[in-house]
């Protein structure tokens, strides 16, 4: 009898003595099979079989010789175990506190262009409030005709719309403005999302309040510890703003805002105020914290730009990158990620030589406006050094800057709206490194 024989008739004497037992001692029995059966593969392995050998064409896998747990073993569900790694990370060093903080998006081992709902990163300026939606309330007041006070139930009486757009914080890659060089993908470009939004348009809910003339802001707050709020101008309400309730299919996350939120798609994250409570029209900013000592461009000169809410168009190359080394030369799918606040991608070019000659790739998701994008190209890896760079341009024409081009502008003391073009140094070993090229 052979080794593969022995351990199939082991598993059929297992399933056959488990049949007899009731329910609770029949799954406590199998289980213990089953670790008898690892220990008679680990055996059988000492005389050249092993149980990952066994289970490798033309062996069969134990687990295609036994029956799997019944439906609702685990009600809402998740990720195999295998991918327990693909989750949000932190950096601890990066804020003071957790609960004014950043987790981000480990984009490295995401496809397409939805981001899952548990791996959208964070932003928290006071913690994570836990809101009980039957009490929550939106107030829309100020210069309107018909001020009111909406419940969750009332929200949902409006028309809904859904809109798959990105969400990036603006401080995105703010580490690497002064010459930082975070050694993952997820650290370079994770605060950043994109998911199905849906909710009610904002321009629906103002017109049920009747704006007043001369009305140009809006106050947006959330119901968070810190109250966090932003003035969003009339224009953006009007066009494409958006007040959430659900993301990819399910209710908002209480990480995303529960239970709503507003969506300004393609602005920067932070004027898309989660578990929002309130809006105020007004004739002009109100000038809060958020919108002065933060969120403000300090240029070169000293002065402090307010108020640019534009995510400008960027890219980023997701294979290879520091957490997807190359495993040998040969053939690679070398693919990334492209996206605009201003609209559509039209155009991304990637580099193998620090972008002294660019090669035009192809779009591999739907190209929709101010949502990520996925582009890709083939790449016949010879096992030399290589400088991998993207550059995307949008559908105004605007062309994403290298560190030069952006640097002669902005200077190297800002934060926020960095998208100068990123360069990966792939080794020879395959290993890939974050450099900067100006
Ligand atoms: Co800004």
């Amino acid at each position: 009898m052979s080794k593969q024989q022995e351990l199939d008739g082991l598993i059929k004497s297992i399933a056959a003595a488990g049949e007899k037992l009731p329910g609770p001692e029949r799954r406590l029995f199998l289980k213990q099979g089953l670790t008898m059966l690892g220990a008679a593969g680990a055996a059988s392995g000492a005389a050249g079989i092993g149980a990952a050998e066994a289970a490798l064409p033309p062996g069969v896998p134990s687990w295609t010789k036994s029956l799997g747990t019944g439906v609702v073993t685990n009600p809402y569900g998740e990720p195999s175990p295998f991918e327990a790694h693909i989750k949000r990370r932190n950096l601890e060093w990066l804020t003071a506190d957790k609960i004014a903080s950043i987790s981000f998006t480990p984009l490295a081992d995401l496809k397409g262009i939805i981001t899952p709902n548990g791996l959208v990163f964070e932003r928290y300026h006071a913690g994570l409030p836990a809101v009980d939606p039957g009490l929550h309330r939106l107030m829309i007041h100020g210069m309107v005709d018909r001020p009111i006070v909406l419940s969750m139930d009332d929200l949902m009486r409006f028309p809904s719309i859904s809109m798959t757009r990105f969400l990036e914080c603006a401080a995105n890659g703010g580490m690497e403005w002064r010459g930082a060089q975070m050694d993952r993908l997820q650290l370079t470009h994770g605060m950043l999302a994109c998911c199905e939004w849906t909710g009610v348009l904002l321009s629906t809910l103002l017109q049920e309040v009747g704006v007043q003339k001369g009305a140009a802001w809006i106050l947006a707050e959330g119901a968070d510890g810190s109250h966090m709020s932003r003035s969003i101008p009339m224009d953006k309400a009007l066009d494409d703003a958006l007040i959430v309730y659900a993301q990819n299919g399910e209710p908002l996350r209480p990480e995303q805002g529960y239970p709503v939120r507003l969506i300004n798609p393609g602005w920067e994250g932070n004027t898309c105020v989660k578990w929002l409570r309130r809006l105020k029209i007004g004739d002009k900013p109100w000038y809060h914290r958020e919108e002065t000592s933060k969120y403000t461009d300090l240029m070169p000169d000293g002065s402090s730009r307010e108020f640019t809410f534009v995510q400008e168009c960027n890219s980023v190359i997701t294979n290879p990158c520091p957490e997807n080394p190359l495993k040998g030369p040969g053939k690679f799918w070398v693919e990334g990620l492209a996206w605009s606040g201003r609209g559509k991608i039209k155009q991304v070019d990637v580099s193998f030589d620090g972008g002294v000659s660019w090669r035009t790739t192809r779009f591999t998701s739907a190209v929709l406006p101010r949502a990520l994008t996925r582009f890709g190209v083939e790449w016949d890896w010879n096992g030399a050094q290589a400088l991998l760079q993207s550059r995307a341009i949008d559908e105004t024409g605007y062309v994403q800057p290298t560190y030069g081009q952006l640097r002669a502008v902005r200077g190297t003391s800002s934060i926020y709206h960095k998208n100068a073009i990123h360069t990966w140094k792939v080794n020879n070993n395959g290993s890939v490194a974050n450099v900067q090229i100006s």
